[in-house]
């Protein structure tokens, strides 16, 4: 019977809405986060707050600690802290691991579709480590493998459109990409995390629509009443970005090295050939064109989830 659950990453676009649907259904849930005033839209009496860093094992450990499941929804791929995937999505996953198993907790592990030792993605590289870790543990585990999260993309495109409404695609912007609304994503993890019958399976989940980042900025500008087509940074650019301010800045070297990586890979995923949408059959499966029209309805930033 699971009653308390840590969660490593709750303060993130994923883990508010786990939280939040762990919380509803009567159970204890931490949040594990560097600085409290993140957590500070996270409130209830079953919601506590513990400020902890998944890079310090000791850290791992405390927060950890008389949980039931610990569910890590972590990512350095960026964001403040000058966080890595190598020390957050690997090392800091195996730290959560490690003090799973010392604290005999379960894990639920947010991981993402095309994570594999050879990925050109670092993110998909140190996310396959983690999940390598994890099997090799004697600790019961749930893996999730997402797609991207149509909410970051549309915030991503939104954001950088302004005022000429012409969003800003880093590559060609003519690469199929499956996108997967977080909400659905948050019904699965909710769902694994109190379902032990998934222990021991790794759950692939994405959306109905596989776009290009240039439709889905089309449909962002018609959104806001534009016609105008997406600006682009040239892959040149992108390889100059790499090799010049990337090696001083990693998290920019990393963005254009991931920009390059996804405008040209296999990026597509069918929803349909996949298990995880026949054996959860009550999941929603929310539409690019649905999650926009949430995204634009909603009144603060904290609802744009
Ligand atoms: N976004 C996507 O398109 C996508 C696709 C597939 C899979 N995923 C996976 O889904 C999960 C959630 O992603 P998201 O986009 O919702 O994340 P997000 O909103 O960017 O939030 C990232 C979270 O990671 C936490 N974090 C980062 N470094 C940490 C550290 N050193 N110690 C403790 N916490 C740390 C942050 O907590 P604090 O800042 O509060 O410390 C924050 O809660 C991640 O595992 C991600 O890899 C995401």
């Amino acid at each position: 019977m699971i009653s308390r659950v840590l969660v490593a990453g709750g303060t993130g676009r994923l883990g508010t809405l786990v939280v939040n649907g762990l919380a509803a259904r009567g159970l204890d849930v931490r949040v594990m986060t560097r600085d409290p005033k993140r957590a500070a839209h996270l409130a209830g009496e079953r919601i506590e707050v513990v400020t902890g860093d998944v890079r310090d094992p000791a850290s791992a450990m405390t927060a950890v600690a008389g949980a039931d499941v610990v569910v890590s929804a972590v990512h350095g791929f960026a964001g403040p802290g000058r966080v890595s995937p190598t020390t957050v999505d690997r090392d800091g996953n195996t730290h959560l691991i490690k003090a799973a198993q010392t604290a005999g907790a379960e894990v639920v592990l947010m991981s993402i579709v095309g994570a594999a030792p050879d990925s050109p993605f670092e993110l998909f590289r140190m996310k396959h480590a983690a999940e390598t870790v994890l099997a090799a543990s004697a600790v019961p585990s749930t893996v999730v493998r997402s797609t991207a999260f149509l909410e970051l993309w549309i915030e991503l495109l939104t954001s950088t459109a302004g005022r000429s409404n012409r969003p800003l695609i880093f590559g060609r912007g003519q690469n199929p990409i499956n996108f997967v609304s977080v909400r659905d994503v948050a019904a699965l993890v909710e769902r694994v995390t109190i379902d032990q019958a998934t222990r021991g399976q790794t759950l692939e989940i994405g959306g109905p629509d596989n776009l290009t980042l240039d439709e889905l900025a089309r449909m962002v500008v018609a959104h806001r009443s534009g016609s105008d087509g997406p600006r682009h940074i040239p892959r040149a650019a992108l390889r100059t970005m790499a090799a010049t301010v990337g090696r001083l800045r990693p998290e920019l070297g990393r963005q254009a090295r991931a920009a390059l990586a996804m405008d040209q890979s296999d990026m597509t995923f069918s929803a349909s050939v996949n298990g995880v949408r026949d054996l959860f059959f009550y999941l929603p499966c929310t539409s690019a064109a649905e999650a926009l029209r949430k995204f634009n309805a909603a009144d603060s930033h904290a609802d744009r989830i």
